[in-house]
């Protein structure tokens, strides 16, 4: 299946996720996308449903569909986001931030009360960290010293903004983004731990046992996958 048949495939599963009426997390990056997509289709036939955005991009698009949003300063009663991964673990942990929202990302993740996640086959692999480096949030201020410890655990790479004018990125919430390749991770609970007290990282992309669903749009259609508890 080509890979955006498939991205879509993953997106329209996940409407059958949607409450009847509430609260719905949209993610960031092209699969949520098509799924934010969805969800202005199913707004303007009349159902009442309401965003949260976890970026300014999925604003945009949100707005644009005429897609009711709450505000950003929270709190929020989230009856389930949806969004995209850049690798899941056979442990359905995830890998994000490959389009730099993933403290946003995060944070409407644990104001949602369930977590469906929307990927094609190619995000799967064994353990985390096979092929993608964590994606970290990190305070401008003293960035380099930053960039010192974080290279005690892995390759830190400063990530360019999008375009190759040789400007770094800008989150969001104008912070930069560092990618830390680091290798198969065998345990990613330790290693976000391990990251998160790293003085001026803001947040990282690892998502520890929080995806409630995996939706995977392969060859023979659209699987799940629940965590093993
Ligand atoms: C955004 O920062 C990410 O976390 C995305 O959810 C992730 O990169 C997946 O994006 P695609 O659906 O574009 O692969």
């Amino acid at each position: 299946m080509p890979i955006d048949d498939a991205k879509r495939a993953a997106a329209r599963a996940a409407l059958a996720e949607l409450p009847e009426s509430g609260t719905v997390g949209l993610g960031s990056g092209s699969t949520a996308k098509l799924f934010i997509d969805e969800v202005g289709a199913l707004v303007r036939a009349g159902r009442k449903l309401t965003g949260v955005p976890t970026s300014e991009d999925s604003r945009k698009q949100a707005e644009a569909l005429g897609i009711p949003l709450l505000t950003d300063d929270g709190p929020w009663e989230i009856h389930v986001t949806v969004d995209g991964a850049d690798e899941v673990s056979d442990a359905l942990h995830l890998i994000k931030g490959g389009g730099g929202a993933q403290t946003r990302e995060k944070m409407v993740n644990f104001a949602s009360k369930r977590n469906v996640i929307i990927v094609d086959e190619t995000k799967l692999s064994r353990r985390l960290g096979e092929k993608w480096p964590v994606p970290l949030e990190v305070l401008r201020f003293a960035h380099l010293q930053t960039r010192r410890l974080l290279a005690e655990i892995g390759e830190p790479k400063l990530r360019p903004a999008r375009g190759g004018n040789g400007a770094p990125w800008i989150t969001d919430a104008g912070n930069l983004l560092y990618d830390l390749a680091v290798g198969p991770i065998d345990d990613p609970a330790a290693l976000d731990r391990r990251l998160r007290g790293v003085p001026g990282v803001v947040e990282t992309g690892l998502f520890v046992g929080r995806a409630d669903l995996v939706l995977i749009a392969g060859k023979g259609g659209v699987s799940r996958r629940v965590p093993v508890v």
